[in-house]
């Protein structure tokens, strides 16, 4: 199995995202790793820690905590995800003691240990990631891959017109990950938004019974949540889309390019602008610009041929 680490700020589908990394049996998950976002982050690590034991890994996965603090700032997003980041729950508390070793010290041994192995997804904001890119830039090159949900290339933001909200929620972080030379694939709304869950799939879950009864829990109120906020019968399935994709990228259409991530107006901060290369593999912007094309990566522009709608509800059925 691929050794890999899930950084994350449950958050309602980040918590489904780990439940489907582990129903998937493609990976070795060798640490969890929290960060604020959907709730602050003393919350999000206790929610982390509360999801390790109700999911089984509980003593098995070590859970760390993440950055207290955003390199950019610090506002959540916790009306989206409910009163805990996890509608209304309140979980367990995990049954052994907390890990002392912060998550960027984390991604840097494991990068050490699994040199040119190791798979990193991050389903929150990248303060995590980037503060490990900060203390040690040659993690870049030896993490296999990166895959992140977040940003919009060519479709709007979710939080402001323009940007995605874990970008939006640390803007310095992602543009520090984006231009380290870390190869990194970003999943962000113009394909999280075509693959969605809705109420026959929670009808699924319902029926599955007792081991389901958490998640179906919390599919409800992620439904409820984009009904009550954008008005629609369905959700994305924005982070376990990130998951799926470490594995097959052909869950989505992708395209090589650079994401610039813009930090300095506030109007359009958090803004990933994505760079096309054309089609002989070259840049052709004007010098401004060209000066900001930094390193490529993948990006995901749309939903690709395979269906993750379908395999995420078989995954966690299974
Ligand atoms: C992202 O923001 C969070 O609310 C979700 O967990 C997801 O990671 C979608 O914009
Ligand atoms: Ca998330």
């Amino acid at each position: 199995l691929a050794p890999i680490v899930l950084d994350s700020d449950p958050g309602l589908d980040d918590a489904v995202a780990l439940q489907y990394l582990l129903g998937t049996g493609l990976w070795d998950l060798k640490a969890y790793t929290s960060v604020g976002g959907n709730a602050p982050a003393e919350q999000t690590f206790r929610n982390a820690r509360g999801l390790a034991r109700v999911f089984g890994i509980d003593g098995d996965v070590p859970v760390h905590r993440g950055s207290g603090r955003h390199i950019s700032r610090t506002e959540y997003a916790v009306d989206f995800h409910g009163r805990t980041g996890l509608g209304e729950e309140t979980l367990p508390d995990s049954t052994v003691p907390e890990q002392t070793e912060p998550a960027p010290a984390v991604l840097i041994r494991l990068s050490k240990r699994y040199e040119g192995e190791l798979t990193v997804v991050a389903t929150g904001p990248l303060t995590n990631v980037a503060t490990a890119l900060l203390a040690d830039p040659g993690l870049a090159h030896r993490v296999r891959k990166l895959v992140f949900m977040g940003g919009a290339a060519l479709v709007p933001g979710n939080v402001t017109a323009v940007a995605e909200f874990n970008i939006w929620a640390d803007a310095d972080a992602a543009d520090i990950v984006v231009s380290s030379g870390i190869p990194y694939t970003m999943v962000g709304l113009d394909a999280t938004h075509g693959w969605r869950f809705g109420h026959g799939d929670l009808a699924r879950l319902e029926a599955a019974g007792p081991g389901q009864e958490l998640t179906a829990r919390m599919m409800r109120a992620y439904l409820k949540t984009y009904e009550r906020n954008k008005g629609e019968d369905t959700c994305p399935l924005h982070d376990p889309l990130a998951v799926g994709v470490a594995a097959d990228e052909s869950f989505v259409s992708a395209a090589t390019g650079t994401v610039v991530v813009e930090c300095a107006s506030e109007l359009t901060r958090g803004k990933t602008v994505f760079l096309a290369e054309d089609k002989a593999g070259q840049y052709t912007y004007p010098p401004a610009v060209m000066a900001r094309t930094r390193h490529s990566g993948r990006v995901a522009l749309s939903t690709g041929p395979r269906d993750f709608s379908a395999d995420f509800t078989e995954t966690l059925l299974r």
